[in-house]
C-alpha cells in the first residue's frame, strides 16, 4: 500500500509509517538512509550463499544467521541485511516470532533466491525519503493531521480458526482485545475527521456464524475483496481468499462520503 501510493501519487509529500516490530522498522530506516551499505552487505551474503550450492550447507548457513539474529547485538545495517536474508530464504518468506521474541521460521527451499535486489532497494530508498518512520504502538501513529490525512491500518489478521495462528508476527499478542482497542482508536480518528481504512481477515467466509468484524464495525462501510495469498502452510488454502476492507467513508461515483460514527459506548460513561 505504502509503495503503491508513493509511486502513484507524487503529490503525497509526507507519509508516516509505524510498527511495533523494532527489526522491521530498523530495516525500513536502513533502506531509506544507507541503501548502498545495505546492498554491499547483502551482495556479500548472496555470493557466499550461492557458492555453497549444496542445500544442507545452505541450510546450515541460514541457521547460523538465524542464531546470530536472535542472540547477538549487531549494527543496524547488519541487522537489516540479516532480516532481508532470512526473509528471502526462510519458509514462505514468513516473519514470525515465538513467545520469547525469537524469529523461528525454518529454512525454505529455493534455488538461487534473490537476496540482494539492488534496483528495488534503491527505488524504495528514494520513495522512503518522503516517509517518517516510527516505532511504537498503533495508537502513537497519528500525531498531526489535516483535512487530507488518510490512515491505513494493516494489523495482524484475526486467525480464521483456533488452529491457525498466522498473526504471531511479534511476541506481543494481537488478540481480540487488541482488535477491539484498534477499533476504538479508529472511532476516535473518525471523530477527528480523518479518513480511515482497516484491512483484516474475513472470518465469516470461513465460518458463516463468525460475525466478529461485522458486529465490531457495524457502523462502518465493510467491503469484501478477493486477495491472493500464497502464505499458508496448507497449500490447498492458498489462492484467492475473501478479506475485509473496513472504511469510515463510502465511495459514491468517484467521490467519497463520510459516515457519521456515533460516540463510543465507554463502559464508564
Ligand atoms: C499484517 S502485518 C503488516 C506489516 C506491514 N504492513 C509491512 O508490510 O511492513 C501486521 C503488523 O502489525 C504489527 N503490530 C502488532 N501489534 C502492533 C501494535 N500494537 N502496534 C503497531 N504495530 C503492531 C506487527 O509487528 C506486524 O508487522
Amino acid at each position: 500500500m505504502l509503495f503503491h501510493m508513493l509511486q502513484k501519487y507524487s503529490n503525497i509529500h509526507q507519509a508516516v509509517i509505524n510498527d511495533l516490530n523494532p527489526r522491521l522498522i530498523n530495516a525500513y530506516r536502513v533502506i531509506r538512509n544507507t541503501p548502498e551499505e545495505l546492498i554491499e552487505h547483502l551482495a556479500e551474503i548472496q555470493a557466499i550463499f550461492y557458492e555453497l550450492h549444496d542445500n544442507s550447507l545452505q541450510k546450515e548457513f541460514f541457521l547460523g544467521f538465524r542464531e546470530r539474529f536472535n542472540n547477538e547485538q549487531m549494527t543496524a545495517i547488519e541487522d537489516a541485511a540479516i532480516l532481508i536474508f532470512l526473509n528471502r530464504t526462510c519458509f514462505n518468506g514468513l516473519y514470525r516470532e515465538n513467545a520469547k521474541g525469537k524469529f523461528n521460521v525454518p529454512f525454505g527451499r529455493y534455488v538461487n533466491p534473490t537476496i540482494c535486489d539492488r534496483d528495488t532497494i534503491m527505488a524504495n530508498s528514494r520513495l522512503l525519503q518522503r516517509v517518517t518512520i516510527l516505532h511504537g504502538d498503533f495508537s502513537e501513529t497519528v500525531q498531526q493531521h489535516n483535512g487530507y490525512t488518510f490512515v491505513y491500518f494493516d494489523p495482524p489478521y484475526r486467525p480464521l480458526s483456533s488452529t491457525s495462528n498466522f498473526n504471531s508476527y511479534i511476541k506481543e499478542p494481537f488478540n481480540d482485545e487488541e482488535q477491539i482497542r484498534l477499533k476504538e482508536f479508529v472511532v476516535d480518528l473518525s471523530h477527528q475527521g480523518i479518513d480511515v481504512m482497516v484491512s483484516n481477515s474475513d472470518g465469516k467466509s470461513f465460518d458463516p456464524n463468525d460475525m466478529f468484524f461485522d458486529e465490531l464495525y457495524h457502523q462502518f462501510n465493510i467491503e469484501r475483496v478477493g486477495a491472493r495469498r500464497n502464505i499458508n502452510a496448507n497449500a490447498t488454502k492458498r489462492g484467492i481468499t475473501s478479506e475485509l476492507l473496513i472504511m469510515n467513508y463510502n465511495h459514491c461515483q468517484g467521490d467519497r462520503q463520510i459516515i457519521q460514527i456515533p460516540p463510543q459506548p465507554y463502559a464508564n460513561a
